[in-house]
């Protein structure tokens, strides 16, 4: 159809989000319930209170979105749902409903890979034609995929330990950030990436480079949060720092750390160029990079990876913030995407959920 209205949902961790998304790439309208907002997220996600969540908030998140697009359900003329990977409650909770709304209005049902959803969103908001290639980088998710086509991904590259948003958020939490008011309610990425600015001499510390002597495309970052960590106790010793008390260096340490975990980043996704580049997978006169994700956000890590790519002959794209983190606009993008080439679309409203589904 020349104009498609997608309602896309996703609950595949911790946020409840919701979109209407047009053919067009507009955003009709959205909702996102979101609880780091309610930052009970530093210490990690926790599976049955995330499950709680998205069960009070899932119709309003669904009504909200349709409400803010002035549309009624009969309009849509799909539901897209996240139905991997995930937490297996959380995802239940939103194919479900959409299940439930599809068969009640009888509408199509579009299952949604949330890595897939977070690689081609960045098509709503720039030129981006296959193949290109992604980086994935958020509190649960690290990989570096070749995205040939809207259902052909093929994965060159992941985290062999933590994923990296959930080593800043264990950094930040035990550095103690959200003691400082102003760190209070962010994410704990978002805290190093603000402390990290105020920091006037980083060298100081130094990290050696993750996996630098392996020519592959993984990631490891429990190494870094490891040798953080342990720098941070070195001198709350020699300051014997007590209880909420930071240490001195803090801006410092968490500039040096943001630095290592830029690097790391930065490296293994020239290592995914050099790849590409010899195997020839990426159009010479089309290579493109996606950055997204949470970790995203982080504009210092967003620039080291924007200088490899131009040293490469890379554009390096990543979509707005918003847009990074989890949320429902990307779900229903990946079912325009999905209903123009007449993929996954479900008129039996079977669906089932697979909590761990590689690209
Ligand atoms: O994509 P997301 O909302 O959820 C998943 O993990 O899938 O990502 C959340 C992660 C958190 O670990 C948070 O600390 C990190 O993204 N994050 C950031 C920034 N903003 C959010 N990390 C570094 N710098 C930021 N500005
Ligand atoms: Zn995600």
């Amino acid at each position: 159809s020349p104009n498609s209205v997608v309602l896309g949902i996703e609950t595949s961790c911790d946020d409840t989000g919701c979109a209407v998304v047009d053919s067009t790439g507009s955003i009709l309208g959205e909702s996102l319930y979101s609880q780091t907002a309610l930052h009970i997220r530093y210490g990690g996600v926790n599976p049955v209170f995330a499950h709680e969540l998205h069960r009070s908030n899932i119709e309003s998140a669904v009504s909200d979105a349709l409400r803010n697009a002035g549309k009624n359900i009969k309009d849509i003329d799909a539901i897209a749902v996240t139905t991997r990977p995930g937490l297996l409650l959380s995802l239940q909770v939103g194919s479900k409903y959409a299940r439930y709304m599809c068969r009640i209005h009888n509408k199509p049902l579009i299952p949604i890979h949330h890595m897939e959803a977070h690689a081609l969103v960045a098509r709503m908001y720039h030129k981006v034609q296959f193949p290109f290639l992604v980086l994935l980088i958020s509190g649960g998710h690290c990989l570096l995929a070749l995205v040939k086509d809207v259902n052909n991904f093929e994965l060159l590259g992941k985290g062999i330990d933590n994923a990296p948003g959930e080593v800043l958020d264990k950094v930040a939490r035990r550095m103690k950030l959200r003691n400082k008011p102003e760190y209070s309610k962010i994410s704990g990425g978002q805290a190093i990436e603000l402390a990290a600015q105020r920091s006037t001499n980083l060298s100081q510390f130094e990290f050696p480079l993750p996996l630098a002597k392996y020519r592959d495309c993984n990631f490891s970052f429990s190494g870094l949060k490891d040798s953080t960590i342990r720098k941070l106790e070195e001198r709350e010793t020699e300051h014997n720092v007590m209880g909420d008390e930071l240490i001195p260096e803090v801006y410092d340490l968490c500039a040096a750390f943001q630095l290592a975990v830029a690097e790391h980043i930065a490296h293994r996704t020239h290592r995914a160029m050099l790849y590409c580049e010899k195997y020839k997978l990426i159009d010479p006169n089309n290579r493109v990079v996606v950055v997204s994700g949470g970790v995203a956000c982080n504009n210092f890590i967003f620039k080291s990876i924007e200088h490899v790519g131009s040293e490469m002959g890379y554009r390096t794209y990543r979509p707005p913030h918003n847009v990074c983190t989890d949320n429902g606009v990307m779900i229903a993008w990946n079912g325009i995407e999905k209903l123009r080439k007449q993929i996954d679309i479900r008129t039996d409203f079977s669906l089932k959920v697979e909590p761990e589904a590689p690209l």
